[in-house]
């Protein structure tokens, strides 16, 4: 993919100011919003559910990538779609027939992601990423935002895209956690072509600003 792309998470939003945020994701240069769904067991923390996602979907303006981290996600493919997702992404971990979650996600009309903790190694795709239209390396371990970024991060992402390569995948790759303006570049030529950003994006002083500095970095 020649056009690197930026995606805000919505975690790091203020929610009793949820409208405003969407509206500057909206006005801004950055190309996804990033969702996160956490039910409290596959990670230890809760994020929201769907009426939420429905009240932000009703503004969204860019793609809607879904980051699902649920035990059996296979349950929610349908209500995903319906909420509004267009990339839906499932955890490799919480997956017991991978293959199956991929089919039924792709058949629902949406982007087929698969998301990999910090322990979990890019080998374990080599049958499925063909399959796969996206794979998400976390770079801190999932559950909350404003973590320090994990260097082993980089090895991953030159593993996995030797991977897509090997096997003449059209896989993307993206990155969540922990991402700023030192690292943003870096990921890009190790292979990423997508890159996560909450706290960087929401907690600065100018959001706007500080997106088009991602974006510009990424494409640099
Ligand atoms: C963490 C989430 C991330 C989180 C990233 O489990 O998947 O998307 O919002 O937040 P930052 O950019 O603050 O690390
Ligand atoms: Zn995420």
């Amino acid at each position: 993919m020649s056009q690197k792309l930026i995606a805000p998470s919505l975690l790091a939003a203020d929610f009793a100011n949820l409208q405003r945020d969407i509206e500057m994701v909206n006005n801004s240069d950055a190309d996804w919003f990033h969702i996160d769904i956490m039910d409290g067991v596959f990670v230890p923390n809760i994020s929201y559910g769907m009426p939420v996602l429905q009240a932000i979907t009703a503004h969204t303006k860019k793609i809607v990538d879904v980051h699902l981290m649920i035990v059996d996600p296979d349950r929610y493919i349908s209500t995903f779609k319906k909420l509004g997702a267009d990339v839906l992404t499932v955890h490799y971990e919480a997956c017991t027939h991978l293959h199956r979650s991929l089919q039924a996600i792709k058949a629902e009309g949406m982007k087929a992601g698969v998301a990999l903790n910090p322990h979990t190694n890019v080998s374990l795709l080599e049958d499925t990423i063909n399959d796969i239209d996206l794979v998400l390396i976390m770079s801190v371990n999932p559950g909350f935002g404003g973590q320090s970024f994990i260097e082993n991060t980089y090895n991953k992402v030159k593993q996995l895209k030797d991977i897509i390569n090997r096997k003449g995948a059209t896989t993307i790759i993206e990155i969540d956690g922990g991402v700023t303006k030192n690292n943003a570049k870096l990921l890009v030529d190790a292979g990423a072509d997508v890159l996560v950003a909450g706290s960087f994006v929401f907690k600065s002083s100018n959001q706007l600003e500080t997106i088009k500095e991602l974006k510009a970095l990424a494409n640099s």
